[in-house]
C-alpha cells in the first residue's frame, strides 16, 4: 500500500489522530501503525443490522421468506451449525479444523506448502491441539464476497454447503484426528441445500451497507482519495 505521512499530518487529519491515539508516540501515531489502527476502527464500525434474520429477531415476523426460515431452522436445529457459529455475528472464538485446502493451492501469492499459516491457530501457538484449526468466521453478507474458507477453495455458497453436506476432507495434509467430527455426510435433500443456501445468501444479507460509506472527506478533496491530484482528476471543486 502506498503510504504518505502527509496524508495524516495535513489536510485536517492530524488533530483527529491526536485525539484518537493520545497514548501512542507521535512517531507511531503518524505512521502505518496509526493508519492501520484508524482503518481497523472504521472497519469495526461497519456492522450489519438490517438483514432479514436480524429484523426477524427484532420482532418483524414478515422480514424473512419461507425459504429463509426453513434454512434458519436447519442451521439452528437439525444440522446444528450453531454449535460453532453461535455468537451475535454468527462467528465465534472457537477454532476448528474442517480439512480445507490452503491458499497456495488456490493461487495465493507468496504462500507455499510450507507456509506456517496453513497450520491455522497452530501456526501461532505451536500447540499440537491447535494444528490446522481455524477461527469460526462470521456469516453476514457472505453472498457478495466469495471465495470462501481460509484457502479460498470454494467459489460459491452452493459449493460451501455441498462441502459440509458431503463431509469429506479435501486436504489430506490435515490428520483425520484433528478434523472436527462435525465433518461427516449430512444427507441433506436438494430442497434442504437450497433452503440453507438461501438463508446464508439473503437471510443474512444486510442490503444497505452503503450507509457506512462517507460522502465526503474532511479535507474537501474527492472521496475516497484524499489527495490533490485526485481532486484535479475527479474534478470535485
Ligand atoms: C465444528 C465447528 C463448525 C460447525 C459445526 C460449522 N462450521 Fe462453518 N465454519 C467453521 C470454521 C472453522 C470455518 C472456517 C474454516 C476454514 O476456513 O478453514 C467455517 C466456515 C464457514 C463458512 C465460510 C465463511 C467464509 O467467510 O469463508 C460458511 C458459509 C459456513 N462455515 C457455514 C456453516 C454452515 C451452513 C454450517 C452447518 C451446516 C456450519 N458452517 C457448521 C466451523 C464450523
Amino acid at each position: 500500500m502506498f503510504f504518505d505521512k502527509k496524508n495524516i499530518t495535513e489536510n485536517g487529519y492530524k488533530q483527529l489522530f491526536d485525539e484518537a491515539f493520545p497514548n501512542m508516540s507521535e512517531e507511531e501515531r503518524y505512521s502505518r501503525k496509526g493508519a492501520s489502527f484508524a482503518i481497523s476502527a472504521y472497519l469495526r464500525s461497519i456492522v450489519t443490522s438490517e438483514a432479514p434474520f436480524q429484523k426477524w429477531l427484532k420482532g418483524d415476523k414478515t422480514a424473512m421468506t419461507d425459504e429463509e426460515k426453513r434454512g434458519a431452522l436447519l442451521f439452528f436445529g437439525k444440522l446444528n451449525c450453531k454449535s460453532c457459529h453461535n455468537q451475535q455475528n454468527l462467528g465465534s472464538m472457537q477454532f476448528a479444523a474442517l480439512g480445507l485446502k490452503d491458499l497456495y493451492e488456490n493461487g495465493g501469492l507468496k504462500t507455499s506448502v510450507k507456509d506456517r499459516r496453513n497450520l491455522g491457530r497452530g501456526g501461532f501457538t505451536g500447540k499440537a491441539e491447535d494444528m490446522y484449526k481455524f477461527r469460526v468466521p462470521q456469516l453476514y453478507n457472505l453472498g457478495d464476497s466469495g471465495p470462501y474458507f481460509h484457502g479460498s477453495s470454494k467459489q460459491t455458497l452452493e459449493d460451501v454447503v455441498d462441502y459440509f453436506n458431503n463431509g469429506i476432507q479435501e486436504n489430506y495434509n490435515v490428520p483425520a484426528s484433528q478434523i472436527s467430527n462435525f465433518l461427516r455426510p449430512l444427507g441433506m435433500t436438494k430442497q434442504e441445500k437450497s433452503d440453507l443456501t438461501t438463508f446464508l445468501r439473503t437471510g443474512l444479507r444486510d442490503p444497505n451497507l452503503k450507509r457506512y460509506v462517507p460522502e465526503t472527506v474532511i479535507s474537501k478533496m474527492c472521496f475516497p482519495n484524499n489527495d490533490q491530484k485526485s481532486k484535479e482528476d475527479m474534478g470535485c471543486n
